[in-house]
């Protein structure tokens, strides 16, 4: 039996559509459905799936590929950068992943472009030769890790495709759900790590707390258990006053956890998508390590690309100037965003989502089962999404409820245009929710 309060709380949270009667109900299914339909005859061809900058906002790193030619000094403190060597990194480049990661330069390695190839090269190391002094995972009868999710597919990716099994953690506002990891952490050893991205995370937007971060570099763990710390929106504020994180690593140095943290980023959403400089940071003795390893295949990066970027960026102060550029190109879209959701679904209790200062994303839910069925009307309406699930291991979202909206590539119009259809295909799928459960 339901106390008065219970009931006045359970149509607080009943949607537009459930608290229709049947008639109403059925009225506006039958016009949401007729206005899809008018959609679909436009034959429209939006993309909200692509997490990358648009063409122009690209443009603005083009300086950067005038700064060298023919007969420009390809010194760098004495380090010739056309020639093999200096594997770590060019001075100036470690210089700056310092500043990024909050490291000591000495305690960085700048590679290739990327920061996915990064994590991917040390979770191979690891999973083959283990973690110094302990049984390589792939030894281990079974190897666990813990995914944030809603998160980032590809990296849900790389342990999947090692065959270490991927355990999803809610996220909350202030990061992964801290009571869950501790306690499966103190709880299992075969738990070896688990991925992060503490700033602007991919796709909620949200910054870890100080409190999460603290929590994440003093918990007991397995001793070989390793956080990729996946800085890759560090910089990326939509505002001048960006969000701010803890730096990590001196609270895992401060009690002796300095070896958990496996920090990586790269200038993929600074610079140029792919043509970037990715870097890695972490103690002393994993990036001795880490080196020693990657060395096996690579006798040295790309030194020239580095050299380019450390003078395009020489300090974080340009690094700060060079994003507020981008800024104006993502914050109308991120705008938009929030506009065009407020005006269609605010007050109807079929949706919410995410308000992130900064980062590529923003994190939509709409009710129980929804999502598949909200990204298919979608598609039938021209509009491309993220696979509703992907922002989950395995592609499972438990509720059915996740949709991962990329805002920055389209232009601003056609991302309007591509979010009424979201506002459209979410109430129609929340009306048709409220009427199936009726006649079940
Ligand atoms: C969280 C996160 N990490 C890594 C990457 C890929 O970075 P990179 O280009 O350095 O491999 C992305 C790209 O979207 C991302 O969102």
């Amino acid at each position: 039996m339901q106390t008065s309060y219970e009931k006045a709380e359970a149509e607080l949270t009943r949607n537009v559509y459930e608290r229709m009667d049947d008639a109403e109900l059925a009225q506006s299914i039958e016009a949401l459905r007729a206005e899809v339909e008018e959609v679909k005859s436009l034959g429209l061809k939006l993309d909200m799936a692509r997490g990358k900058p648009s063409p122009a906002q690209v443009n603005i790193s083009r300086p950067m590929l005038d700064i060298l030619t023919h007969d420009s000094d390809l010194t760098d403190e004495g380090i010739d950068c056309s020639n093999y060597g200096c594997f770590d990194g060019i001075p100036s480049a470690r210089r700056l992943a310092g500043a990024f990661l909050g490291v000591p330069a000495e305690q960085t390695i700048v590679l290739g472009s990327s920061s996915l190839n990064i994590m991917q090269s040390v979770l191979i190391h690891y999973w083959e030769k283990g973690v110094p002094g302990y049984t390589p995972w792939c030894k281990l009868p079974r190897v666990k890790w813990l995914c944030p999710s809603p998160g980032y597919d590809r990296h849900f990716g790389l342990t999947q495709d090692l065959g270490i099994e991927n355990i999803p953690v809610r996220m909350t506002d202030e990061g992964p759900d801290m009571d869950q990891v501790e306690y499966l952490c103190a709880s299992d050893d075969s738990i070896k790590g688990m991925f992060c991205v503490p700033k602007y995370s991919n796709p909620t937007g949200i910054t870890y707390s100080d409190e999460t971060v603290r929590r994440l570099a003093v918990m007991k763990a397995a001793p070989d258990f390793r956080i990729v710390w996946d800085n890759a929106y560090a910089v990326h504020d939509l505002f001048d006053e960006g969000d701010q994180l803890l730096n990590i690593h001196d609270v895992a140095r401060e009690v002796g956890n300095e070896d958990r943290i496996l920090e990586v980023a790269s200038t993929s959403k600074i610079t140029f998508p792919g043509a970037g400089i990715a870097f890695f940071g972490s103690s002393p003795a994993n990036v001795d390590e880490v080196a020693r390893t990657l060395q096996v295949g690579l006798i040295s990066a790309n030194k020239l690309n580095q050299l380019m970027h450390a003078r395009f960026l020489p300090d974080m102060a340009a690094v700060k100037a060079h994003m507020a550029k981008h800024a104006e190109f993502l914050r109308p879209r991120f705008e938009a965003v929030e506009r065009k959701l407020t005006e269609g679904l605010g007050g109807l209790g079929c949706a919410r989502w995410t308000h992130p200062r900064g980062g590529y994303f923003v994190s939509f839910d709409g009710p129980k089962g929804s999502a598949k069925r909200i990204w298919q009307l979608c598609s039938d309406m021209g509009v491309t999404l993220t696979p509703a699930g992907a922002t989950w291991p395995g592609g499972n979202d438990p509720d059915d409820t996740n949709l991962r909206i990329a805002p920055t590539y389209p232009t601003v119009d056609e991302l309007e245009q591509a979010l009424d259809i979201l506002v459209l295909a979410t109430k129609l799928t929340s009306a048709e929710l409220a009427q199936g459960e009726r006649a079940a």
